[in-house]
């Protein structure tokens, strides 16, 4: 999709972070923004930076794990703003937690989020496209989606899934005029690890992103690749270290593997708020 003005995007998770920035790009390239999250504050705050640029933005509040609150949003999106033609599966939840100290809920949190959030948005939107024969998914997956980071098995499984049904819906989608890309980033300077229910301590986690590049430049490279049609952007200095460890053979790669996962068990134990402590935040009723 060559030409964007005019055009219109929805992004979830466009209450801040990645997604506040891929708003703010699409305004500037001249487009309408549909927001949809859970953070309705976060969603204003992003609706009206969208509005300085001169450009629509509608705030609808949707819970990416909800099939019908997905449906709702195309329905109000083609509604309000009179046509969609960019859909950026954004919402993602992260978390930092050992194998052994993993619950099932955390396990069906980041599931029904992180792959859930995407399969309804790639269905629903998907399937809109196809059928007028133009448009362009992008779908946000992780680095951690192309190399193990051992440490945080519930986030990675989830990015692993995001980037090969990706993959998968770009070839499938192709010949009904879809444009599909998944992007790869390694640490961005936002407030995801913040977030509660993550597990860092907070000290630990402004440290992880203080050197991190920020969301702004990823939105910039991530229109251009919708622009061109590119499958992946990545991005990051460790987001292309994990793109080019993933070519290495498995014999090398597993003795590398055991020994990466040593440093990183010791680092998420030293960096985040243990198990049964009374320090660790309850995750809100889903
Ligand atoms: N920041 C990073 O280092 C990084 C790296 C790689 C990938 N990512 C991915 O980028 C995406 C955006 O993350 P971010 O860094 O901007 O974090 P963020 O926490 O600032 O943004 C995530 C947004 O998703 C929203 N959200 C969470 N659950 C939701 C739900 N059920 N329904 C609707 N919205 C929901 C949150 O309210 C938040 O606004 C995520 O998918 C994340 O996994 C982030």
């Amino acid at each position: 999709m060559k030409n964007l003005t005019n055009k219109v995007a929805v992004i979830t998770g466009g209450a801040g972070g990645i997604g506040r920035a891929l708003a703010m790009e699409c305004a500037a390239a001249g487009m309408d923004v549909a927001l949809a999250d859970v953070d309705e504050p976060g969603m204003a705050e992003t609706a009206s930076e969208v509005a300085k640029l001169g450009r629509r933005a509608l705030c609808i509040p949707t819970d990416v794990r909800k099939a019908g609150a997905v449906q709702a949003l195309l329905d109000r999106t083609l509604a309000e703003l009179n046509g969609c033609h960019l859909m950026v599966n954004n919402a993602g939840v992260f978390s930092a937690v050992p194998l052994v100290e993993t619950t099932a809920a955390q396990y069906q949190r980041s599931i029904d989020i992180n792959i859930g959030g995407v399969v309804h948005g790639s269905r629903i939107f998907g399937a809109h496209f196809a059928q007028q024969g133009q448009g362009h998914l992008v779908n946000t997956a992780s680095a951690a989606g192309l190399f193990p980071v051992p440490g945080m098995s519930a986030y990675s499984l989830t990015k692993y899934a995001v980037v090969g049904y990706t993959l998968q819906l770009r070839w499938e989608l192709a010949s009904r005029g879809v444009g599909v890309t998944v992007l790869c980033p390694g640490t961005v300077k936002t407030d995801i690890v913040l977030r509660e229910g993550v597990g860092f301590k907070p000290e630990e986690a402004r440290k992880l992103i203080r050197d991190a590049p920020g969301p702004e430049r990823l939105a910039r490279k991530t229109l251009r690749a919708v622009r061109r049609n590119r499958p992946m952007v990545r991005y990051g200095p460790d987001a292309y270290a994990m793109s080019l460890m993933q070519f290495l053979p498995l014999w090398l790669i597993d003795p590398l593997g055991k020994l990466l996962a040593r440093t990183a068990l010791k680092v998420v134990e030293t960096t985040t708020l243990r198990s049964g402590s009374s320090d660790v935040p309850k995750l809100q009723q889903d």
